[in-house]
């Protein structure tokens, strides 16, 4: 165990005790409870329908619990909720960009409404960090969707949150994107942002969280370190196995992550190879 978990009370950006939500006769959550120490990035994982973004609607104020507390930056959800707005910016599970506006405009929206200063330099800064700088004159509409989750991701950012949920932030992206998407997670944390994630992939989860909970049947079964939820299974026995690249590395390496030689561009399909040219 770190030092950190041994002393939440210095440390914990995000501490929930006995949260339970029910939905009519359906008992969602049963009594959750974990703590997130500052600066790191928690996985929440958990099956279809598991209460996870029914979690994170509590935590972000957007819907009230049943019972139990929860305190983010020292906030109580229920009892100080503007503040906790303050310190807080949620990207949903489902892309909130307005799509009549373009990706510069949507972000100068979020800045103005947040009462930045200097909400132009905001935004083309952010479109910057997030290589959407080309596309930032476009309409949000004729976006992809990595490009939109980018944009969803850059317009949360905005007024710089101490604490940042994202709901199954690469669902439906592509690896490259998703590997975009992680980047900025960890850098994120990095800088000292607690993030708190959603996911159903546990690749995500394995290779970003600092710590991993299991949300199943309303209550959180499991939380620890990837190595401390390895410990749980019997230890591995010594094989040997043949590695073969697996499917990602060879989509990776031809739509982009190394290079390729014109020989192999002769096998490629032309929209590949057109992105490859761009990148
Ligand atoms: N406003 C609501 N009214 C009634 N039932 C709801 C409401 N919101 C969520 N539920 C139910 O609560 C349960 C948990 O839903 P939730 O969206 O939190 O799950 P989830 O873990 O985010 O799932 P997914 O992985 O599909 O996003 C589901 O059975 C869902 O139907
Ligand atoms: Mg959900």
């Amino acid at each position: 165990m770190t030092a950190t978990v041994e002393n939440p009370k210095v440390s914990a950006a995000i501490r929930v005790r006995g949260i339970e939500k029910s939905f009519k006769d359906l008992p969602v959550l049963r009594g959750v409870d974990f703590e997130v120490a500052r600066g790191s990035i928690f996985a929440l994982l958990g099956s279809n329908g598991a209460g996870k973004t029914t979690l994170v609607r509590i935590l972000s104020t957007l819907l009230k619990a049943d019972a139990g507390t929860a305190v983010i930056e020292d906030f109580d959800v229920a009892a100080e909720s503007l503040q906790v707005r303050e310190s807080i910016s949620l990207t949903g599970q489902f892309a909130a960009v307005d799509e009549v506006l373009t990706g510069r405009e949507n972000l100068i929206l979020v800045a103005r409404l947040r009462h930045l200063e200097k909400p132009d330099q905001i935004a083309d800064d952010l479109l910057a960090r997030f290589a959407l700088t080309d596309a930032g004159s476009r309409r949000a509409a004729t976006y992809s969707g990595g490009m939109r989750r980018r944009l969803d991701i850059a317009m949360s950012l905005i007024g710089d949150p101490p604490v940042i949920f994202l709901d199954e932030p690469t669902t439906g992206l592509d690896p490259q994107s998703r590997n975009e998407v992680w980047q900025t997670v960890r850098h994120l944390a990095d800088n000292g942002t607690t993030v708190l994630l959603t996911t159903q992939t546990l690749n995500e989860a394995e290779q970003l969280a600092d710590r991993i909970a299991i949300l199943h049947r309303g209550t959180i079964i499991q939380n620890g370190t990837l190595a401390e939820l390895k410990q749980l299974l019997p230890p591995a026995t010594v094989e040997y196995v043949e590695k073969q690249p697996s499917l990602e590395d060879v989509f990776l390496a031809l739509v982009g992550e190394a290079p390729v030689s014109d020989t192999e561009t002769d096998l490629l399909p032309d929209a590949a190879i057109q992105q490859r040219k761009e990148t």
